[in-house]
C-alpha cells in the first residue's frame, strides 16, 4: 500500500493585506523532497517585523501568491531526498535559505541551506537566530567595526535586535546610547546594561552631544526611519557612519544632506539578503558557528515574550505589534 500523502498545517494569504485580514490557517499537501531536498517539521518560530512587511506587501523579497510567511525557524529533519549526505533524519536545523514558508508544520528546503543546531541551544534561541542577532552581529562587527569603549547610538533600542545589540555590547566592551519610544521602556534597558537612554527623538543632538563631550557619535544604527533617522544623522561626529536597516515608522526621513557635507559624514543602507548574496559560503558558515557559539555559552540570547500555537495566528500577530514587548513571540506546534 503507497505511503498515505503528508499534509502540513500552514498559515497562509492568497492576497498581500492587514495580516488580520489575509491570513489563515489551512492544511495543504507536503510534496515528497526532491534530489538535494530534506522535509523540516519545524516546532518554533518567530514573528519578526519582516514577515507583517512581506504579509503586507511591502518588503523588498515577495513571494509568489498564495503563499506562507515567515523567513526562519527551527524544526527536525523528517525526510531526506536524494542524495541529500550533510543531515540525517532527527537532526535540529535552520534553514538559511532567507525565503516564507516557515509559519508551517512543515517546509521543505535544499539540504545545503541547513545549519545542524548544537544542544547546548534552545529551540527559542535558534528559531530567532537568523533574523536578528545575525544581523545584529554584521552591524556591529562588520558594517560599524565597533571597538571597545566606543559610543553607538541606537534606536528602537527595545526591539530584540536591540537587545542582542546591548548583549554584544556587554560582551565586547563597548558603550551604547539607546533611543526607545516609551519612558516606560527606559529603565528596563539600564537594568539590561544599556549605558544611556534617551526616550523620543527631540532635541536628540544636543542629548547625544552632552554624552559625548560635544563630539557625537562615530558610529550609529536606525530602526525607524523618518524624523528620528534625520536627527541621528544630525548626532553623528565628524566622518561618522549612520547605518539604516529598519522603517519601522514608514516615514521617509528629511536629510539635511548639509550635515553630511560639512561633517563629512555617511548615511547608508544594509539588508541582511545583500549580505548573504554577497558573502562566501565560508564566510557565513564561520559566522553563524560564532553566533551559535555566544548562543551555546548564554552571551546572546534573544528574549521570548509568549508562544502561540499556529492556529492562533491572528491573537499571535495581534500580540507581535503590541507595543511595549519584552520579547519576540513565537509560533509554535
Ligand atoms: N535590514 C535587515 O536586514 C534587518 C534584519 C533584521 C531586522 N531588521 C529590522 O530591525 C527592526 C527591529 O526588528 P526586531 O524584530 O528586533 O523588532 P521587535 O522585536 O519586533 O521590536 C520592535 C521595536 O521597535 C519599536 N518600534 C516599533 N515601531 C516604532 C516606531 N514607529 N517608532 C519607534 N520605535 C518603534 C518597538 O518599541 P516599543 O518597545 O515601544 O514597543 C519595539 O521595541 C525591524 O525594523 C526589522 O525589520 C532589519
Amino acid at each position: 500500500m503507497p505511503a498515505p500523502a503528508l499534509t502540513s498545517r500552514a498559515v497562509r494569504f492568497e492576497e498581500f493585506g492587514e495580516p488580520a485580514d489575509v491570513l489563515s490557517v489551512s492544511r495543504i499537501p507536503m510534496p515528497a523532497p526532491g534530489p538535494g531536498e530534506v522535509t523540516i517539521r519545524l516546532t518554533s518560530r518567530p514573528i519578526n517585523p519582516s514577515d507583517l512587511s512581506v504579509v503586507r506587501g511591502r518588503y523588498g523579497d515577495l513571494p509568489p501568491l498564495p503563499a506562507t510567511p515567515g523567513l526562519e525557524g527551527v524544526g527536525e529533519v523528517e525526510a531526506l531526498g536524494e542524495g541529500v549526505g550533510n543531515v540525517t533524519i532527527g537532526d535540529r536545523v535552520v534553514s538559511l535559505g532567507i525565503t516564507p514558508g516557515t509559519w508551517a508544520e512543515r517546509m521543505t528546503a535544499p539540504a545545503a541551506t541547513l545549519v545542524p543546531i548544537p544542544d547546548g541551544v534552545s529551540d527559542d534561541a535558534a528559531a530567532q537566530l537568523v533574523v536578528n542577532p545575525l544581523t545584529a552581529w554584521v552591524l556591529v562587527v562588520e558594517e560599524l567595526d565597533v571597538q571597545p569603549g566606543e559610543w553607538l547610538l541606537q534606536s528602537a533600542a527595545g526591539s530584540t535586535l536591540g537587545r542582542v545589540v546591548l548583549q554584544l555590547a556587554k560582551a565586547r566592551g563597548f558603550r551604547t546610547i539607546n533611543i526607545v519610544r516609551r519612558p516606560e521602556g527606559a529603565q528596563e534597558l539600564l537594568d539590561l546594561g544599556a549605558d544611556e537612554v534617551i526616550v523620543g527623538g527631540d532635541d536628540l543632538p544636543a542629548r547625544v552631544g552632552e554624552i559625548t563631550g560635544g563630539v557625537g557619535v562615530a558610529k550609529a544604527i536606525d530602526a525607524v526611519g523618518g524624523p528620528l533617522a534625520a536627527a541621528m544623522a544630525a548626532s553623528l561626529a565628524v566622518r561618522g557612519t549612520l547605518v539604516t536597516y529598519g522603517r519601522l515608522s514608514q516615514e521617509p526621513a528629511p536629510f539635511d544632506t548639509g550635515q553630511q557635507i560639512f561633517r563629512g559624514s555617511t548615511v547608508r543602507g544594509f539588508w541582511l539578503a545583500h549580505w548573504f548574496r554577497e558573502s562566501t559560503p565560508a564566510h557565513v558558515q564561520e559566522t553563524i558557528a560564532t553566533m551559535l557559539g555566544m548562543m551555546a555559552e548564554g552571551v546572546v540570547d534573544p528574549p521570548v515574550e509568549a508562544r502561540y500555537d499556529l492556529a492562533d495566528i491572528r491573537a499571535a500577530v495581534a500580540h507581535a505589534e503590541r507595543p511595549g514587548r519584552a520579547g519576540k513571540v513565537l509560533l509554535v506546534g
